[in-house]
């Protein structure tokens, strides 16, 4: 019979062409977790255990699973994302570090406020509305996504978690004829931002796995979310409201450019921990 620490060698040899070291040591350690319920931090007391013959084949299967590059989240169904577990599957992004601190910034800059009316735009796995929602005192929380799947799962994110977020299937770039005269303090979008370009550069977990429908726009309108969910915000947020954005690295200047001509004010662009724009706030003139 093997035991655990077997199964930690296995996962290094075999996914080192794919994964560096802390990579392989992280996802071995959510795996372990998964299957025996043991924590990461348990994990040292527990490595000469033996493993069942069931648990085994479970540790290989996934082994099989994450050779193909399958990330971890679609393979265990979950993610983590601002402190709560989240349903994933390859309907939805898996949820990021920089989102969480977009929501952390919406979080801080809003946290002496109750009642706002917030709208997301991109529900994907429902990240953002939801820890608004349980975080924004008594907001008010919708969220917009075309894919009726990612809203399947964001619904049922929001019901696991206890959230009241209202949600809508429908197509953001036909805003004019979904939204009549409702108005938001807060908009928010981490829209689908790549371009076919930057393709070259991703990772094929992300290529082969992740839904294009949620990452890439056309290289011909790199910044047409930005543009059109700008000219929704001059209609539907209030005078004063606040507009936030998870943007393209690479394009920082132009969509600052952009929300400045549509007549935004304070129009900041924020890095991320790693030094490159990521977020832009922006404010509604009063
Ligand atoms: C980058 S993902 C963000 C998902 C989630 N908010 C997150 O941060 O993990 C963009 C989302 O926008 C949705 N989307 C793409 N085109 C859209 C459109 N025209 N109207 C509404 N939603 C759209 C995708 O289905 C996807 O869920």
């Amino acid at each position: 019979m093997r035991i655990l620490q077997d199964f930690e060698l296995s996962f290094q040899r075999e996914l080192k062409s794919i994964y560096d070291n802390d990579e392989i040591k992280s996802i071995f350690l959510l795996v372990v977790e998964e299957l025996l319920g043991i924590k990461r931090i348990a994990y040292q007391l527990n490595k000469g255990d033996s493993v069942s013959e069931t648990d085994s084949v479970r540790f290989l299967d996934i082994l099989q699973d994450l050779k193909k590059s399958r990330p971890i989240q679609y393979i265990l169904n979950r993610a983590d994302f601002y402190g709560e577990l989240f349903e994933v599957n390859e309907s939805v992004l898996i949820p990021r570090q920089e989102t969480e601190e977009l929501v952390d910034l919406i979080i801080k800059t809003h946290t002496d406020s109750s009642g706002l009316k917030v709208i997301d735009i991109g529900t994907g796995s429902g990240c953002i509305p939801i820890i608004l929602s349980k975080y924004l005192n008594e907001a008010k929380v919708t969220t917009v996504d075309i894919s009726k799947e990612a809203i399947h799962t964001a619904q049922k994110n929001a019901q696991r978690l206890g959230q009241p977020v209202h949600f809508i299937n429908a197509d953001i770039l036909e805003w004019d004829y979904i939204f009549s005269d409702q108005q938001y303090d807060i908009i928010v979008s981490n829209p689908p931002y790549i371009t076919p370009k930057e393709k070259q550069q991703m990772q094929q977990n992300v290529l082969d796995y992740e839904p294009a429908l949620a990452l890439f726009i056309e290289e011909s309108a790199p910044l047409i979310f930005y543009d059109v969910i700008s000219s929704f915000a001059l209609k539907h947020l209030v005078p004063d409201g606040d507009l936030y954005f998870e943007i393209n690295q690479y394009l920082g200047f132009e969509t600052k450019d952009l929300i400045e001509k549509k007549g935004f004010q304070q129009v900041q662009l924020i890095k991320d921990i790693h030094g490159a724009d990521r977020i832009i706030h922006a404010k509604k003139k009063a």
